[in-house]
């Protein structure tokens, strides 16, 4: 693969003969071999591509699904728009901001704000989790109740920085960040995607050039989300913030968002 940050081997499986031509083209998409040791698998099954840890002791595989699991329960017993991520973005009765959200990784906060109406913008710069969202937001698009959902949803494959700092047309209304954190905490409370991922995302270090981007070309707010006792990124000071059980909001409003 061609992103330097890789630090892990992984290979291209198919997990069906009749999937082998569908998964030698995510191979040649990703540049990843077909065969050989490693310690990961990009596998395509009949349920879409997942990503996995080789050997005895890993944990299970992770794929991105819209339609079912902990995604699609949150939609439907989530709470809506009195969630904090609604608020934080500045949903309101007749008010859907249009969000860019700069660190999608597996969506599924850019899931919750687009099932609250919002149109969403997602950027990933890892192409492995990038893959694994296109993947997972096509599925998406073909199921009947989530569809519409999905269609509300852009993925744009890159380096936010760049494709922010480079951005053509109407600015998005609110930026929302999540970087990664670089935590200390080894407890199983880490998710098993987190342990997953860390290979092949290490940690957000770039986070404070994120925000400065996202503060020129957001219209009306930047949205930062953190763990609740995590510092502020470095950088302008956030004008307010939201606090939950375990995630803080830093808000960094720019203009107020209403109707119309
Ligand atoms: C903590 S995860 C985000 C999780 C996401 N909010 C969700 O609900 O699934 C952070 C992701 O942001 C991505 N990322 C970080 N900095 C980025 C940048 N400058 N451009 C694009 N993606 C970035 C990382 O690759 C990683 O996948």
């Amino acid at each position: 693969m061609s992103d330097e940050r890789l630090n892990a081997s992984i290979r291209m499986e198919a997990l069906a003969p009749q999937l082998a031509d569908a998964a030698a083209a995510w191979a040649v998409r990703l540049g990843l071999p077909q065969g050989g040791e490693a310690q990961f698998a990009l596998q395509l099954g009949e349920a879409g591509l997942q990503l996995v840890e080789l050997g005895p002791q890993a944990p299970g595989p992770v794929r991105v699904d819209f339609v079912e699991g902990a995604v699609a329960h949150r939609r439907l017993f989530g709470g809506g728009s009195g969630q904090m991520i609604a608020k934080a973005v500045g949903v309101q009765p007749g008010v859907r901001p249009r969000v860019l959200d700069a660190t999608a990784g597996l969506g599924r906060d850019a899931f919750v704000l687009a099932s609250l109406g919002c149109a969403v913008t997602l950027i990933e710069r890892q192409p492995l989790i990038a893959a694994l969202l296109e993947d997972g937001l096509a599925r998406a698009l073909a199921d009947r109740e989530v569809g519409p959902i999905a269609a509300q949803m852009r993925l744009m494959t890159g380096n936010a920085i760049e494709l922010m700092t480079g951005w053509q047309g109407e600015p998005p209304q609110v930026i929302y960040l999540d970087p990664m954190f670089p935590h200390r905490d080894k407890s199983a409370l880490v998710k098993k995607e987190m342990r997953l991922f860390r290979p092949f995302v290490g940690d957000d270090l770039d986070a404070p050039a994120l925000l400065a981007a996202a503060l020129a070309l957001a219209s009306h707010r930047v949205v930062v989300k953190r763990p609740r006792k995590a510092p502020v990124i470095d950088g302008p000071k956030p004008g307010f913030a939201l606090e939950g059980k375990s995630s803080r909001y830093d808000i960094y409003p720019k203009k107020t968002l209403g109707k119309g």
